[in-house]
């Protein structure tokens, strides 16, 4: 689909998607990070713009020019974007996880250079990062305050895709969780992706490898009809 021919079925919603890779400072030059490119979560910002949503992309660590029409947060630690997609959360209809959301941080990262020094070097202690996807549907399952009417989770599996998909999604607690097949040379970093969509309640949807454009679309079609039946 090219962007112009596009239903407006977003139109009037606000809509939050984060995107990239977190990156976990050791030192002032050092972190720990991850492969994603962000291009899913960008692709997902340009079909959502042109399907009439008011977007914010809270984008960690994206070397991509920004998307027509999106507002970009950048952040850089799962920290800064748990602030960043939080806030943003607050006055959206949806918020769609995309980004890569480091599970660890070091537990104290140093103000200055770690410095080589011979013999046995020092481990770097890990304090666990915020889920920041299971706690916006918390937050919204306890109903204190105004809450997304739709929440979407990004997973990377590597064996038994759908039981481990299956069982995050329950887990979590969100509407729709977009399944990845990785290794192999597959989704990280390539144009191309192919997933499962896990629906609560309902049954799965397959897409088909193919551009990560026409992924985005599915998932706002399944994010639109999802709309409609809840907060119309
Ligand atoms: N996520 C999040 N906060 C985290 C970790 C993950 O919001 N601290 C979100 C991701 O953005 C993604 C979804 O949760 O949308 C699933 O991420 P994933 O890493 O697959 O889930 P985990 O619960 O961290 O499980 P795993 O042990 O497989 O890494
Ligand atoms: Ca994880």
């Amino acid at each position: 689909r090219v962007l112009a021919g596009r239903p407006r079925d977003l139109a009037g919603r606000r809509v939050v998607i984060s995107a990239g890779g977190t990156r976990e400072a050791i030192d002032p030059v050092r972190f720990i990070g991850n492969r994603s490119s962000g291009r899913q979560g960008y692709a997902l910002a340009r079909t959502a713009a042109a399907r009439g949503a008011e977007v914010t992309l809270v984008a960690a660590n994206v070397g991509l020019p920004d998307p027509a029409g999106a507002t970009v947060v950048p952040v850089e630690s799962a920290l800064d974007l748990r602030a960043a997609v939080l806030a943003a959360a607050e006055s959206a209809d949806v918020v769609v996880m995309a980004a890569a959301v480091a599970d660890f941080r070091p537990a104290d990262p140093r103000d200055s250079k770690i410095k080589k020094v011979p013999g046995e070097p020092e481990p770097i202690r890990l304090a666990e990062n915020p889920d920041v996807l299971a706690e916006l549907c918390e937050r919204r399952r306890r109903g204190a305050g105004p809450a997304p009417g739709v929440i979407a989770g990004f997973a990377a599996e590597t064996d038994d895709v759908l039981a481990n998909g299956r069982a995050k999604l329950a887990r979590k607690g969100c509407d729709l969780l977009v399944v990845n097949q990785v290794g192999a040379g597959l989704a990280f970093g390539t144009p191309d992706n192919a997933a499962v969509v896990l629906v609560a309640g309902g049954d799965p949807v397959e897409i088909p490898r193919g551009p990560k454009e026409e992924l985005a679309d599915t998932v706002w079609d399944l994010v639109a009809a999802r709309l409609r039946e809840t907060a119309p």
